[in-house]
């Protein structure tokens, strides 16, 4: 196993499970996640995917990081690209989420206009709790009939998805620690809204050139400051944590280029 260790704030060799878990848990409250991994040069994928761009140890905290979750959140498109399954954690994850009081799973939730989604894929047939769908209300009426029969459907906007209603939604279902793992263009919508606490971003040493999309997409800017809140080394790729400046936001005065 790649070891991995801190560098800022607390150096520290060698951390175990515990000890990462211990630095990412969230604050108590409310906490909205994202999580990418990016090339140097910017890059989210290799050859249209993101599995080819992380070592063991982003693999390693990655799989941590949705022990905290109480819903794992995903736009749609990622789910098509990556071939999710079901959001089903180990037995191992499963008993750390008891003892700490979580429930065993998390809710896999799901981002998608469209619900261009096939009611026959693991990501309902095997999921251990009946996932969310965030739609809008005119999404197409057979789609949205057909999957209401595997996981529950949320309408939350009437053209798109309005991240700040998903927010409320999840919280209001005591869904307080969100954990999203993208993709850029659910990144880039509720990075708008104003929705976003904290990024936890791989850096993977490589560059790739080509026209991979970039952690966000979306059409109007939305400058967000942040502040760093960790650095993790394992072998040659930087784990660093960002969060979200308590006066950051598009309109944010301190925000600097
Ligand atoms: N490097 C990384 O860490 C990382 C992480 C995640 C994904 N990725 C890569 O990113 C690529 C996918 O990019 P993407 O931008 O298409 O991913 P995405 O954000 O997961 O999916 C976009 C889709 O999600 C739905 N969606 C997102 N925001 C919405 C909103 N506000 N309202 C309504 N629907 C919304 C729509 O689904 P419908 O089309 O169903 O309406 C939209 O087409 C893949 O190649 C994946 O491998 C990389």
């Amino acid at each position: 196993m790649t070891s991995i260790q801190s560098l800022w704030p607390s150096p520290n060799a060698d951390l175990t499970d515990e000890q990462l878990l211990e630095l990412y848990a969230p604050p108590v409250g409310p906490w909205l996640r994202m999580n990418f991994i990016s090339s140097l040069d910017g890059a989210v994928t290799r050859d249209g995917l993101s599995g080819g761009l992380g070592d063991e140890a982003d693999h390693r905290v990655f799989e941590l990081l949705r022990r905290w979750a109480d819903v794992v959140l995903l736009g749609a498109g990622t789910a098509r690209a990556e071939g999710y399954g079901a959001m089903r954690l180990p037995a191992e994850a499963e008993r750390w989420r008891v003892e700490q009081g979580l429930a065993p799973q998390p809710v896999f939730a799901l981002v998608t206009r469209r619900l261009d989604l096939d009611p026959a894929s693991p990501i309902f047939t095997d999921a251990p709790v009946t996932p969310l769908l965030f739609t809008v209300s005119d999404a197409p009426a057979d789609r949205r009939a057909a999957l209401s029969e595997v996981a529950e459907i949320v309408d939350a906007g009437e053209t798109v998805v309005d991240p700040a209603v998903v927010r409320a939604q999840l919280e209001a279902r005591g869904h307080t620690r969100i954990h999203s793992e993208g993709g850029p263009t659910l990144f880039g919508a509720f990075l708008e809204a104003g929705v976003v606490d904290e990024l936890c971003l791989t850096l993977a040493p490589t560059l790739e050139a080509g026209t991979a999309m970039r952690v966000t997409q979306a059409p109007q800017s939305a400058p967000t400051a942040m502040e760093l809140a960790g650095v993790l080394r394992g072998g040659d790729e930087l784990l660093l944590r960002y969060t979200k400046r308590a006066d950051a936001g598009p309109d944010a005065q301190g925000v600097t280029a």
